[in-house]
C-alpha cells in the first residue's frame, strides 16, 4: 500500500485510467485497421509516457516495435520553455512506417509540436499520438493529440507516470500535491 498524505486531491482514479486507457486501444486499434497499417512503431516518450506505454500496447492488436525518445522540458520546474532539446534519440528507421508516439501530458504544446516537426521530416507513413492528459487552458500552440485520455484544469499533477522533481511516478492514479510538497 503506498503512503499518499503528499495527495491534496485525486483528480483521475486508477479505475478511470484503466476504463480509458482501454478505450483508447480501441480507438487506436480502429484507426489503423482502417488505414490498413500492418505494422506499428510505437515511440514512448520518456519518462513521464512510460506507465501508459506498458497499459497501451498490451491492448493493441497489430504488430509492432516499440521505441523511445528523451525530449528535455521542464528541468525541475513547473513550466516549458518552449525550447525542446532531443536528449535520446528513437532508434527505427520510421521512413514509410506507421508511427504513434505516446506522451503523458499536453500542456502548452511545445515539446509535442517540435516533436511533429522533428518525426515528420523523417517521412513516416503517418504520425499520431496519443497522450494521456490534455491541459487545454496552457496551451500556447495549437496542437492537439489523435488520441487523448482526459481534459484536465490547469493544475500541476502527478502520478501514472507523471513527476515532479522525479517522484510520483508510481502512483496509480493521477493527483495533485499538497502546497507544501510543490515548494520542496
Ligand atoms: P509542454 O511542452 O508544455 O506541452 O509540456 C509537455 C511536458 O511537460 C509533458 O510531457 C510533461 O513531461 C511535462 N508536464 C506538463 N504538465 C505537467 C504536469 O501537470 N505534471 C507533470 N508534468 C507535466
Amino acid at each position: 500500500m503506498k503512503n499518499t498524505e503528499y495527495i491534496a486531491k485525486v483528480l483521475v482514479s486508477e479505475e478511470q485510467i484503466k476504463a480509458r486507457v482501454s478505450e483508447m486501444a480501441a480507438e487506436v486499434n480502429a484507426h489503423y485497421r482502417e488505414v490498413g497499417a500492418d505494422e506499428l512503431i510505437v515511440i514512448g516518450i520518456l519518462r513521464g509516457a512510460v506507465v501508459l506505454l506498458v497499459d497501451l500496447i498490451r491492448e493493441l492488436d497489430m504488430p509492432l516495435k516499440l521505441d523511445f525518445m528523451a525530449i528535455s522540458s521542464y528541468g525541475g520546474g513547473t513550466t516549458s520553455s518552449g525550447n525542446v532539446r532531443v536528449l535520446k534519440d528513437a532508434a527505427e528507421d520510421i521512413r514509410g512506417k506507421h508511427v504513434l508516439i505516446v506522451e503523458d501530458i499536453v500542456d502548452t504544446g511545445n515539446t509535442l509540436q517540435c516533436l511533429l516537426q522533428l518525426l515528420q521530416a523523417r517521412e513516416p507513413a503517418s504520425l499520431k499520438v496519443c497522450a494521456l492528459l490534455d491541459k487545454p487552458a496552457r496551451r500556447k500552440v495549437d496542437i492537439k493529440a489523435d488520441f487523448s485520455g482526459f481534459d484536465i484544469p490547469d493544475e500541476f499533477v502527478v502520478g501514472y507516470g507523471l513527476d515532479f522533481n522525479s517522484l510520483y511516478r508510481d502512483l496509480p492514479f493521477i493527483g495533485v500535491l499538497k502546497p507544501e510538497y510543490y515548494a520542496k
